[in-house]
């Protein structure tokens, strides 16, 4: 994979960072930057009729959306806003439905935007309703945590999760815009804002060694939110990103399956625990330590890289241990993930740091060996 090269200098505040993400006729900017949520005008331009669907939850209305919705309507624009209920537990088909039931009723038509104002649960839902209301409808990603601006809100990926799978059910479908304000990332909690490092640490112990050597020396300065830092760490993941999926946009070819290290175990964890009790980059950055120790188990990697990037995902503040879940459980949740070929799970492991690949031919014996005894 052909990485651009990375600019980690200093981002007067007022400056907005564009990264393209070419995809022939669905291609977009990602836009970076402070304060950007205070100028609807680009998202009234990409709007091809008059009227604009905000879909939130009631935390990020409040914080964000009433004031996002009056300036679209002080700038002209029939604005129809939706609050879905919070939280992973809700990403389903019948919180989705919410959006349609709203649409519908005030017969909205296929010229309608919409816009996902909130987090990856809020990106990946109105995404997948996009994707399917009238047969797709156009919208913009406005993520509001550091997950969605550093992954979810780029690259089209939407769904909604399925009592026996997460984002089992759902669609590729791009949006036209992502708008990062990194202003909303005052209000996140900690315990959201570490879930969103994992996504963060991800490209670099997947897919750039040089990255996971700039966060392993900022990482001080990226849990006190340190600004510049935070920009040049989301700017450096949506690059990362956008070349990925530019690269294989339907994961095809193997090359956007790497974006899923740590995920196969992550997504059996949360799922297997239950919606919401691990979040999302809790259960990535656990899974992460857990393809990091299979890789090292299959002597793949060598024990101090392995300690290196372990010691990275928990200085953190993410989980290293796996929590008690039976190995039967667990390979029962993975015997479902998306990335599996012909019912044989396959995995993301390293070849060295920042230098990932597709297992297709891991012995199922030994994944639940390791699953059993942690070894
Ligand atoms: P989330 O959407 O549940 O948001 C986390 C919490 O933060 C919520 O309670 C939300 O209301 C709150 N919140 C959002 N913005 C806030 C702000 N600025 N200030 C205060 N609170 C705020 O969780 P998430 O971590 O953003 O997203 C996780 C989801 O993303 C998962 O469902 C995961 O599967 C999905 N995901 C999708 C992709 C993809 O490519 N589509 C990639 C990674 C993750
Ligand atoms: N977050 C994984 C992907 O977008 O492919």
């Amino acid at each position: 994979m052909n990485l651009p090269v990375a600019n980690h200098s200093a981002v007067p505040p007022k400056d907005q960072i564009r990264v393209h993400v070419r995809l022939g006729l669905r291609s977009y900017d990602i836009v970076i930057g402070t304060g950007l949520l205070a100028d609807v005008s680009s998202i009234i331009n990409l709007a091809a009729g008059a009227r604009i669907v905000v879909v939130s939850n009631p935390l990020v209305s409040g914080l964000y959306g009433g004031a996002f919705a009056k300036k679209l309507t002080a700038a002209g624009v029939d604005v129809i806003q939706i609050e879905l209920p919070d939280g992973e537990v809700h990403k389903d088909w019948q919180t989705l439905n919410m959006i349609f039931d709203a649409m519908l009723a005030r017969a909205c038509d296929r010229k309608t935007m919409m816009v996902a104002l909130g987090g990856g649960v809020i990106g990946d839902m109105v995404g997948f309703a996009a994707a399917v209301y009238q047969r797709g409808v156009p919208f913009v990603q406005v993520p509001t945590t550091l997950l969605a601006q550093v992954d979810s809100s780029v690259g089209g990926k939407t769904a909604i999760n399925h009592p026996l799978g997460k984002n089992m059910i759902g669609a590729f479908y791009q949006p036209k815009m992502v708008l990062i304000d990194t202003a909303t990332l005052a209000t996140l909690p900690e315990r959201e804002y570490r879930s969103g490092m994992a996504e963060i640490i991800k490209y670099g112990i997947a897919l750039d060694a040089d990255f996971f050597a700039w966060i392993e020396a900022n990482l001080d300065a990226l849990n006190q939110r340190d600004p510049n830092a935070l920009v040049s760490a989301i700017r450096r993941s949506c690059e990362i990103k956008a070349a990925v999926v530019a690269a294989d946009e339907h994961e095809t070819n193997g090359g956007r399956a790497l974006l899923n290290f740590g995920h196969t175990f992550g997504h059996a964890i949360e799922t297997a625990l239950g919606y919401g009790t691990w979040l999302h980059g809790e259960a990535v950055g656990c899974g992460m330590v857990m393809a990091t120790r299979f890789s090292a188990k299959l002597g793949q990697i060598d024990a101090a890289t392995g300690d290196r990037i372990i010691d990275v995902i928990q200085r953190a503040g993410l989980p290293v241990k796996a929590p008690s879940i039976e190995a039967d459980v667990m390979l029962d949740h993975m015997s479902r993930d998306k990335k599996n070929d012909a019912g044989v799970i396959r995995l993301i492991l390293l070849d060295a740091l920042g230098k990932s690949r597709l297992a297709n031919r891991v012995d199922q014996q030994t994944i639940r060996h390791f699953l059993t005894t942690g070894q």
